[in-house]
């Protein structure tokens, strides 16, 4: 029989990088995204490292670069026929307002409109399949944000929290569109919080303080990254989630999003903004 295949975006770290691994575990055959090729072939090693072959190959996508993003998905759809479960992990957090090539504000760029862009170009082959699967990391962090469409991709006002908040939010508007989008396709679409969950997301491209903040939070307050990757595997994998479509988990347990995350106006909009600013002119 086949191994069934996953890609996993942002899988040189953290949760994406532990989400693979135990995929490759569970006989998935592995495809996974970097920005950094060193760091991708690490990480195809460490997958290796559990099951010889598991890694099939990796494609490097800087998820702040429409250009990067539309490369990646011609390279893929050049070489791989079929895709049973996208894991769009990759995330980042900004401690000040920097802008892409583009003109949009990295945070709304990278955890937003990358996926949006990525998925878009990737649905023909994810569409072949019998049933494939399409799991969103959001978070929790969410609960606490806001989206105005028309500030969201330049905000006039930049606060770090604000903007990775409004970006989860958008992670799982957008589940819930695609999802219903897709209604009758044979393909589910859900999303996820992992728990706070002891990685490097805070330290990257923050400042010292913030850095220090948010390790000393992780290290106290978050679980390992075996556990972070649980609800993405669980998504990604069991034969229980196979029943569920267009809806939020709490690690493995399906919980309801924000009041704001279920407003079908707010939904579309932000499917509008995104064709927009993609100029993807029909998405399906
Ligand atoms: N940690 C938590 O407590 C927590 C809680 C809720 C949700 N999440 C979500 O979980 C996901 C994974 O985060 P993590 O905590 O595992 O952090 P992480 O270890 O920093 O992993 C993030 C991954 O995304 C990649 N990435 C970052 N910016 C990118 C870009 N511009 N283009 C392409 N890839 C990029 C990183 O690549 P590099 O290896 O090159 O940096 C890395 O592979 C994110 O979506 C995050 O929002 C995390």
């Amino acid at each position: 029989m086949n191994s069934k295949v996953a890609l996993i975006t942002g899988a040189t770290s953290g949760i994406g990088l532990q989400t693979a691994v135990d995929l490759a575990r569970l006989s998935f055959d592995i495809y996974i995204t970097g920005r950094d090729s060193k760091r991708a072939e690490s990480a195809l090693e460490q997958i290796n490292q559990v099951r010889s072959d598991a890694g099939k190959g990796y494609f490097i996508a800087d998820f702040a670069s429409r250009k990067s993003i539309e490369q990646a998905t011609q390279n893929i759809n050049d070489s791989i026929s079929h895709i049973d479960v996208l894991v769009n992990n990759a995330g980042a957090a900004f401690g000040k307002k920097e802008m892409t090539e583009e003109g949009i504000e990295k945070t709304f760029a990278v955890n937003h409109l990358g996926p949006f862009i990525f998925t878009h170009a990737l649905l023909p082959i994810l569409l072949t399949n019998a049933k494939a699967r399409i799991v969103n990391v959001a978070s929790a962090a969410h609960y606490a944000a806001n989206l105005r469409i028309d500030d969201v991709s330049n905000p006039v006002r930049y606060h770090p929290l604000k903007a990775y908040a409004t970006s989860k939010l958008a992670n799982i508007l957008f589940t819930y569109k695609l999802s219903q989008k897709l209604q009758g396709r044979n393909i589910s679409v859900n999303c996820l919080h992992p728990g706070v969950v002891k990685t490097r997301i805070g330290n990257k491209h923050t400042g010292i303080l913030s850095g220090l903040a948010w390790s000393v939070f992780a290290n106290f307050k978050g679980v390992s990254v075996e556990q972070g990757a649980s609800a993405s595997v669980f998504l990604a994998s069991s034969k229980r989630a196979v029943e569920y479509n267009g809806m939020y988990f709490h690690r493995s347990e399906p919980r309801k999003s924000s009041a704001l995350s279920y407003n079908a106006d707010l939904q579309n909009a932000l499917w509008h903004l995104g064709e927009d600013l993609t100029d993807i002119k029909q998405y399906l």
